[in-house]
């Protein structure tokens, strides 16, 4: 059984004394219902750190009016299992009056500028500032040394550096590679929502982000690509977002390709269930 605390003097006493006993401390935040993906984030803590905090807190503020808040699949038992077996030293599952003492509406909220105005930022509005703030909380609850984000949520991962480095979060940030079902699908808490046919066009995704990075490393013209990849993804009944190239620090290609680190990301709903993923690759 891990070890499970909810009272944010109890972390901290709990991390204060592994830290004088001189042992560096990882951390990986989640909202639950964890799958590979958010285990092999766990091994990676565990590969820069002696000890590993996973924290699931189901966050409302980076939740949209009309979003899942409510019906996100919550799994608090197989979590504890799953990360237990993954080498997790300790749960950090607060209550949401515990992260929001004056209520979520009521909070302090962090925002990071620019970054989050684009993709996920303009399709989800106010989702980063919620995700940001969520974040710095945890962050001084839990008082890690290092903590580890998925590359999945490329653009949340971007938004996260902005973040430690603009608050001097004294913070060693881990990026981990996606997770992938055998099809090439994107591990996420939401594929349980896809119904059996959902689920059997979803890596369509994938298989677009592979076209796309090809079509680019072939010399072909990013809105040419994004407008064809737009085209394949609604042809197979995906109400899109967004699928688009760009610069590995999020900026436009401003329809020229030029050599250096770049993403394809994709947006997409399928039924009521959006799905995100992205592929970096470099143009030489
Ligand atoms: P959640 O969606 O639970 O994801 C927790 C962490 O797992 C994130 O860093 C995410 O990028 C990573 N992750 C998710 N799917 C993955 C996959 N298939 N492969 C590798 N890593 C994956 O992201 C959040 O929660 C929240 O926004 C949070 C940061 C916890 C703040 O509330």
């Amino acid at each position: 059984m891990i070890e499970t605390l909810g009272e944010p003097g109890v972390l901290r006493a709990r991390v204060a004394a592994w830290k004088r006993d001189g042992l560096r401390v990882g951390f990986v935040p989640t909202m639950g219902n964890l799958h590979d993906g958010h285990f092999s984030l766990v091994r990676l803590a565990r590969r820069h750190a002696d000890r590993v905090v996973a924290s699931v807190f189901v966050n409302p503020t980076q939740f949209g009016p009309n979003e899942d808040y409510a019906r996100y699949p919550r799994t608090p038992e197989r979590d504890a299992a799953g990360l237990a077996a993954a080498g997790c030293d300790l749960l950090w599952l607060p209550a949401v009056d515990t992260m929001y003492p004056y209520g979520a509406d009521q909070a302090v909220r962090m925002r990071v500028p620019g970054i989050t105005d684009v993709l996920d930022g303009a399709h989800r509005p106010g989702h980063f500032d919620g995700v940001a703030t969520v974040v710095s909380r945890l962050f001084n609850q839990v008082q890690p040394d290092v903590a580890a984000f998925g590359r999945k949520d490329y653009q949340q991962l971007a938004v996260i550096r902005y973040l430690v480095r603009d608050l001097a979060f004294p913070i060693e940030l881990l990026a981990g590679e996606t997770e992938r079902e055998a099809d090439g699908l994107a591990m996420s808490s939401r594929n349980q929502y896809l119904d059996a046919a959902q689920r059997a066009v979803a890596p369509e995704i994938y298989r677009t982000l592979q076209a796309m990075r090809d079509a680019v490393l072939a010399g072909r013209e990013p809105a040419v690509v994004e407008a064809e990849a737009m085209k394949h993804l609604r042809r197979h009944a995906f109400d899109v977002d967004y699928a688009v190239v760009r610069r590995a620090d999020l900026s436009d290609t401003a329809g020229r390709a030029v050599a250096g680190p770049h993403v394809a990301l994709v947006a997409a709903r399928l039924g009521g269930t959006r799905l995100i993923d992205n592929l970096e690759f470099v143009l030489a």
